[in-house]
């Protein structure tokens, strides 16, 4: 009984911090995407061409650059592994390679972890 009282909870607290859209929170998070990029040139030329068109415009359905709230509950509920592979093959919206042909699995694993770091990391 009580795992699933802590399940309930978990959950809930998910749905609050998912459902809270328009906060001060979210408006950082989005200006931040508009702008950040990664330090490393080489993975900013890579991430501007590619990940940047969706993961940094709120509305595209794309989980947001630097929304660490929800990058952080993605590798957690799906793992890195998981993540990875979706980028490759694609992921309901999310195009199949997101747009990155010449990128391999390191490439991916940097990017996602750019994106899922926050503002203040
Ligand atoms: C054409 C738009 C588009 C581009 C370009 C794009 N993505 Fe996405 N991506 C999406 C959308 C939309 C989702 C949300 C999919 C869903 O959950 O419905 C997503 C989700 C993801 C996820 C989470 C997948 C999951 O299992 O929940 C990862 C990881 C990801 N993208 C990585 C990348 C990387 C890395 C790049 C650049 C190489 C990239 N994306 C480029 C649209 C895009």
């Amino acid at each position: 009984m009580n795992r699933f009282w802590l399940f309930g909870v978990i959950v809930l607290t998910g749905l609050w911090l998912g459902g809270c859209d328009g906060g001060p929170e979210r408006e950082a998070v989005r200006e931040y995407a508009a702008v950040a990029t990664p330090d490393d040139p080489e993975l900013a030329e890579t991430y501007e061409r590619s990940c940047k068109s969706c993961h940094a415009r709120s509305g595209s359905g794309a989980p947001l650059t630097g929304d660490a709230v929800v990058w952080t509950r993605l590798i957690e509920n799906k793992g890195m592994e998981r993540l990875i592979e979706h980028t490759i093959h694609g992921y309901r919206g999310m195009p199949p390679m997101g747009h990155c042909m010449d990128c391999d699995v390191e490439d991916f694993g940097r990017l996602i972890g750019f994106m899922a770091r926050g503002p203040q990391e």
